[in-house]
């Protein structure tokens, strides 16, 4: 479900599960931890480009079907799995990763562009955290790095709308730093990976964990992971998911 190419220092990584929008499931998952865990082990990576397979979506989000009728327990599991696994250990890896978001990156998806770090848009993209019509609640940090990239005035309307922003928003928040024509993306992505590139991986790891400790508070990706679990199992949240899935609005 993802494809690699390694490159001049360049790891080109693409989630490649179009026909659901790149969501986010399981094995997907699972597959991207491999895949993070093996360019941090490898000397030849550098940089990470990270993107999504078509001109639709970077990631529509965690896959709703997979976790529809989960309970409070399986919802912190949720979380707690994909934020050690992939979210977490992205931000940490102590090489820099470029989102390439290249359509839709909404909840889950979102989160993932914002664990790395650099962002980029194509000019049709769209962002949001939607989750809250789902009667959830963002699960993947997306609660704590919001607010960091873009304000707490900013990521509470984005947060308790749910709705999305396109990309010259995005650009005028600060959620993306360049956005481009469609076409363009990967050759920007490579632009900016060739600056990187001249500079000293050691300095780049240690630049990556001074500025992460600018703003991590543990107890709020903590508290974030409850307030997640408590929404699962709840009346709203099986109205919320079965709504998406029968494609209708959901009536809370
Ligand atoms: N989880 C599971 N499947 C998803 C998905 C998700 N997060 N996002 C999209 N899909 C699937 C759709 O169910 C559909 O599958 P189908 O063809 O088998 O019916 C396929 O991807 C295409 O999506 P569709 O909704 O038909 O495309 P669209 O152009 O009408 O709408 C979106 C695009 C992104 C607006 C819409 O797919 C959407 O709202 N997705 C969910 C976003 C979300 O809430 N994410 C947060 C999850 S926590």
């Amino acid at each position: 479900m993802t494809l690699v190419e390694i490159q001049d220092g360049i790891a080109w990584l693409k989630i490649n599960r179009e026909e659901k929008l790149n969501a986010l499931n399981k094995a997907l998952l699972s597959e991207l931890n491999e895949r993070f865990a093996a360019f941090k082990a490898d000397p030849n990576v550098k940089v990470i480009v990270l993107t999504g397979s078509g001109s639709k979506a970077f990631v529509a989000g965690a896959d709703i079907t997979e976790f529809s009728s989960f309970n409070k327990l399986e919802g912190r599991e949720l979380s707690q799995h994909g934020n050690e696994k992939v979210f977490n250990f992205i931000e940490k890896i102590g090489k820099p990763v470029i989102a390439a978001i290249n359509g839709y990156a909404l909840g889950g998806g979102l989160e993932l562009a914002m664990s790395c770090q650099i962002r980029i848009a194509a000019t049709h993209a769209k962002m949001g955290l939607p989750e809250v019509s789902l009667g959830i609640i963002p699960g993947y940090g997306g609660t704590q790095r919001l607010p960091q990239l873009i304000g707490k005035g900013n990521a509470m309307e984005m947060i308790l709308t749910g709705n999305m922003i396109d990309a010259k928003r995005a650009l005028e928040l600060g959620l993306v730093t360049h956005v481009v024509d469609g076409e363009e993306l990967l050759s920007k992505a490579a632009s900016i990976a060739g600056n990187l590139l001249k500079n000293s991986p050691n300095a780049l790891n240690n630049a990556i964990a001074a500025v992460n400790a600018a703003d991590q508070t543990t107890a709020g990706f903590n508290l974030e992971m409850d307030q997640f679990s408590n929404c699962f199992g709840t009346e709203e949240f099986k109205e919320g998911v079965q709504a998406f899935l029968e494609k209708r609005k959901p009536n809370f």
